[in-house]
């Protein structure tokens, strides 16, 4: 079986193939990635070298580049984790949104339409998020049912892709599935997102900042939890359907915050009021969803699935993992992440 794995050098897709490259030595695994700024292959070093394991360098945006890939390699499976992840950047430049997680996604539909003619056992995995729901008040939970209202071009272009998944397996009975997991945390998370900012601007003493009052609430999941129900849902789920993916852990950001000095405080020998007092209220986001619950009782009931980790291990290991690695932190700090956090915020987002 060859499984095709897209964005397996960001941050989601390698914590992916660094759990099944090793286990399943009898699958052949390609990982496809452009390598834009929130790649790392460094992420990949302990399988890099398994002769199941081969990367291709590929822009998913370029459908002559895609289907040389799949005339080569022939997959079985796709797991397509790879887009323009980040909402800030969305706010500022939609246009690579656009064209990695539109085009990207339609590239390799065609792809597969194509290739997969009169062929059985294949799946294409959609990797997507719980922000094409929209923002909920303060009640409620985002259920497969929710309609589609997404707020950021970030989320739009991934509802867009949703929606273009689902129309090829009704109209063309591709065999696809969906998953629509909330926001993940763990290792190789590039630092443009809440917990990894923190973490590493507290190291460094420098503002911790929090968008508008820190009210807004979040879902989070450990993120091998969400890689074993992908690999899940890839294994026993049903064609055509969606699993929502949660760890029933809502938090506000600004007790997130908190949590995250406290915790470090312990693990760096220090006071949690040495950082707490970093913390700065900067401009909101422009069209801040305030709040994202997944109702993940789908994926449990019908698959048995339930996360792992609980908060506190989950973020203790995250903490852990950024303390042990410098080096890794060390190897981003010069390029597209010193961009990005010598920018003001008000520059960051327009
Ligand atoms: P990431 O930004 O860390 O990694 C994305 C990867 O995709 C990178 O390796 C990048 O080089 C690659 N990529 C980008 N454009 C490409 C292109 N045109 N062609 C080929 N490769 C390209 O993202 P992530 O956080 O690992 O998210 C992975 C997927 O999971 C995304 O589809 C995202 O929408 C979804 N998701 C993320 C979260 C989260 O909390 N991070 C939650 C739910 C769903
Ligand atoms: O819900 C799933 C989504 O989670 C994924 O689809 C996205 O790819 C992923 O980036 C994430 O989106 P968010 O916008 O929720 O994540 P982010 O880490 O950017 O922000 C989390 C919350 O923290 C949000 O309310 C904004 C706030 N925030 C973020 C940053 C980076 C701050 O207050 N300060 C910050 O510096």
């Amino acid at each position: 079986m060859r499984i095709l794995v897209t964005g397996g050098a960001g941050f989601i897709g390698s914590n992916f193939l660094n759990l099944l490259v090793p286990k399943y030595p009898e699958y052949s695994f390609i990982n496809l990635d452009k390598l834009t700024y929130a790649a790392n292959l460094s992420n990949l070093k302990d399988i890099e070298d398994m002769s199941n394991y081969t990367f291709i360098k590929c822009d998913i945006a370029d459908y002559n580049q895609v289907i040389d890939v799949f005339e080569k390699y022939a997959p079985d499976i796709i797991v397509h984790f790879a887009a323009e992840s980040h909402v800030d950047r969305s706010i500022l430049g939609p246009a690579e949104f656009i064209h990695t997680n539109i085009v990207g996604t339609f590239n390799l539909l065609e792809a597969c339409r194509k290739s997969w003619i009169n062929k059985n056992g294949k799946i294409f995995h959609h990797v997507s998020t719980d922000e094409v729901y929209g923002s909920l008040g303060e009640t409620g939970l985002f259920t497969e049912e929710t309609n589609y209202d997404p707020s950021s071009p970030y989320s739009a272009s991934k509802a867009s892709s949703d929606h273009l998944a689902r129309a090829y397996f009704r109209t063309y009975g591709l065999p696809i599935k969906i998953t629509n997991c909330s926001n993940n945390y763990g290792p190789y998370q590039f630092p443009e997102k809440l917990i990894p900012v923190m973490i590493l601007n507290a190291l460094e003493g420098k503002p911790l900042p929090i968008y508008g009052t820190g009210e807004n609430v979040r879902d989070w999941l450990y993120v091998t939890d969400h890689c074993e129900a992908i690999w899940k849902v890839i294994q026993e789920g049903k064609l055509g359907e969606t699993y929502n993916i949660g760890g029933n852990n809502e938090w506000t950001n600004i007790d997130i915050v908190h949590k995250i000095c406290e915790v470090l405080a312990g693990e760096a020998g220090k006071s949690p009021e040495d950082f707490k007092s970093l913390i700065t209220f900067v401009k909101d986001r422009p069209g801040h969803d305030l709040r994202y619950a997944i109702d993940s009782s789908k994926i449990q009931r019908e698959l048995n699935w339930y996360p792992k980790e609980t908060f506190e291990t989950g973020l203790k290991k995250t903490i852990r993992w950024y303390l042990d690695n410098s080096n890794w932190i060390e190897n981003i700090k010069t390029g597209e992440y010193k961009k990005w956090m010598d920018l003001n915020y008000t520059d960051r987002v327009g």
